[in-house]
């Protein structure tokens, strides 16, 4: 409990704190809804089938995005491992389309949880990230669940595997 109100302050920092409207959500009334709707579609043929519509994840296999990803945004190595993550890097989307989804992602699901001051994915990064591939993800996101934990950003049970508070019931 003690770590859920220290997320709690953590996030709440973070909300005041956020320089960059990037992160704001997926607001609608937005204007770039034509921007988003190419990176929705995007997302919708290639990420979907496993992370959900919703972000929520195929609990037991498959993490959820809604609520969670935005927390690699605070680790050092969280960076890296949203560009090499095998499902998103391996994607056939190019350099660009696959930035714009990574952005989207975090604008979407992470919204309120991104550090403040992570700058947006760009396709050149994801270009060198990508041929570098992350052959070991599950050792490496065990090592960054329990970076999170150390740092009070998720509690003890806590992996981003299990049903999300939101879908819960
Ligand atoms: C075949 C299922 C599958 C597809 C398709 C897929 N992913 Fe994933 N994704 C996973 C799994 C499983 C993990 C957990 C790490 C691992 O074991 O590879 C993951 C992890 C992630 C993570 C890190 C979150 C975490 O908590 O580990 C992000 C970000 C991500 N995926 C984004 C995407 C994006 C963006 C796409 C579409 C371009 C995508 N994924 C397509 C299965 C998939």
């Amino acid at each position: 409990m003690i770590a859920r109100s220290r997320l709690a302050a953590v996030l709440a920092t973070a909300l005041l704190a956020a320089s960059s409207p990037a992160w704001a959500g997926d607001d609608p009334a937005a204007s770039q809804v034509q921007h988003y709707s190419g990176v929705k579609a995007d997302y919708a043929f290639r990420c979907k089938g496993c992370h959900g519509f919703d972000g929520e994840g195929t609990p037991g296999h498959v993490p959820r995005l809604r609520g969670f990803v935005g927390l690699y945004t605070w680790l050092p190595e969280g960076r890296d491992y949203l560009l090499r993550v095998p499902g998103a890097a391996r994607s056939r989307l190019d350099d660009a389309r696959l930035a714009a989804v990574l952005n989207w992602v975090l604008a979407t699901y992470g919204a309120g949880q991104v550090a403040p001051g992570f700058a947006p994915f760009t396709a050149e990064e994801v270009g060198v990230a990508r041929r570098r591939p992350l052959l070991n993800q599950k050792e490496v996101r065990a090592r960054l669940i329990a970076e999170m934990r150390a740092k009070g950003l998720i509690g003890e049970g806590e992996d981003g595997l299990g049903v999300s508070p939101e879908h819960r019931g």
